[in-house]
């Protein structure tokens, strides 16, 4: 384990942002974090732990230590007729962990298939998309205390997950380090094809009865479709988180937009954060080297050779037209440092 100095986190993010971390360092196993978590460097600074970078903002240097996870490895913990109890480390690629799954045959995660990021950052921010979500298959989350060096395990209940929150992101904030997450997977088919866009993309290529491949590869299709690859284009995913409101003031937005899309969970009301960005002539717009998407207005993306502060400062004027157009405020999902 070898600590560098000054380390250029630009291959690390997937805005393809330039910053600096004073200390970086790469953690290959869990034994190493316990030998790090000793060391001068990462006590006695702010610590900042990386997966594959994909839902950060760099808005400037880094003055502490980025840990970058490359915990690997994928276990099955135990089986009965219905359930599969699965374990991955917190440093695999996700998608790998769902691709895992639908070659052996175990339901509920295939609907968040091509979510970019690691297995570590799920939690995080319980990652949904297509109308699932982590929280549904989640049964533990092993964590490591980063002042005590203690390990904890967190029983799904404890995790605090909430639309794309959870305690990691709250009370526990930068306080722990997730090592590993085990999922519940079920053996017996659990079709969730109730999210539209999923539902008329299958209509539409007449698959009636799709099984649990054709489900991961329709998401696969619709995400690849919409969401630009930060390979060719530097991107966060989803900037802003979509917005709850109370029925009074749906009704008073559909009195007068009465096309809004909008989604009902429990007695409140999400509305989509791209549909309002987008009704704002934000979609496809581009500022200097920076814009949004033209196909999801909900990305922001980097068109090459932005700086994290001209990014964050597109976020901004984006939040201020939503809320003088609608009165309602905007809150980014990506992590901004
Ligand atoms: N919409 C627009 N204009 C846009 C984008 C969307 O009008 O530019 C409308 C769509 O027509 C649709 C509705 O908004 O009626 C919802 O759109 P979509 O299904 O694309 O989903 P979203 O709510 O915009 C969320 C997640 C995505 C996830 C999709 C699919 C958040 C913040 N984002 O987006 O997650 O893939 O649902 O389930 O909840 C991510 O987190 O990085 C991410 C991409």
């Amino acid at each position: 384990m070898k600590i560098l100095r000054d380390f250029d986190l630009k291959p690390l993010n997937t805005f393809g942002i330039s910053a600096k971390a004073r200390f970086f360092v790469e953690i290959r196993a869990e034994a190493e974090f316990k030998e790090l978590s000793s060391l001068p460097e990462f006590k006695e600074n702010e610590k900042l732990f990386l997966g594959s970078g994909s839902n950060v903002l760099f808005t400037k240097d880094f003055s502490g230590i980025v840990v970058l996870n490359k915990l690997t490895g994928v276990e099955v913990l135990h089986e009965d007729n219905e359930n599969t109890l699965v374990r991955a480390m917190s440093g695999e690629v996700w998608h790998d962990l769902v691709c895992f799954a639908v070659e052996r045959g175990l339901w509920g995660i295939e609907n968040l298939s091509l979510i970019p990021g690691t297995v570590g950052a799920a939690p995080m921010q319980n990652i949904g998309a297509y109308g699932a979500e982590l929280k549904n298959t989640l049964e533990s989350v092993e964590a490591y205390n980063v002042k005590t060096g203690e390990k904890r395990i967190f029983a799904r209940d404890e995790c605090g997950l909430g639309y794309r929150d959870s305690i990691f992101k709250n009370e526990l904030k930068d306080k722990y380090f997730i090592t590993a997450i085990t999922l519940r997977l079920s053996k017996i088919p659990k079709k969730n094809l109730e999210y539209k866009i999923l539902k008329n993309y299958l209509t539409e290529k007449n698959i009636i009865n799709p099984n649990l491949k054709e489900i991961s590869e329709a998401v696969c299709s619709i995400r690849r479709s919409k969401l630009p690859d930060p390979k060719v284009i530097g991107n966060a995913g989803s900037f802003f988180k979509n917005v709850f409101v109370n029925e009074e003031k749906q009704q008073e937005l559909l009195k007068q937009y009465p096309d809004m899309p909008f989604f009902k969970e429990g007695g409140v009301v999400k509305i989509p954060a791209g549909w309002l960005i987008e009704k704002c002539g934000w979609k496809g717009k581009r500022v200097g080297n920076t814009g949004v998407h033209e196909r999801q207005a909900l990305v922001v993306v980097n068109h090459g050779g932005a700086t994290g502060a001209e990014i964050k400062s597109l976020a901004e004027r984006i939040i201020a037209s939503v809320h003088t157009k609608f009165d309602l405020i905007l809150t980014p999902e990506v992590n901004l440092i």
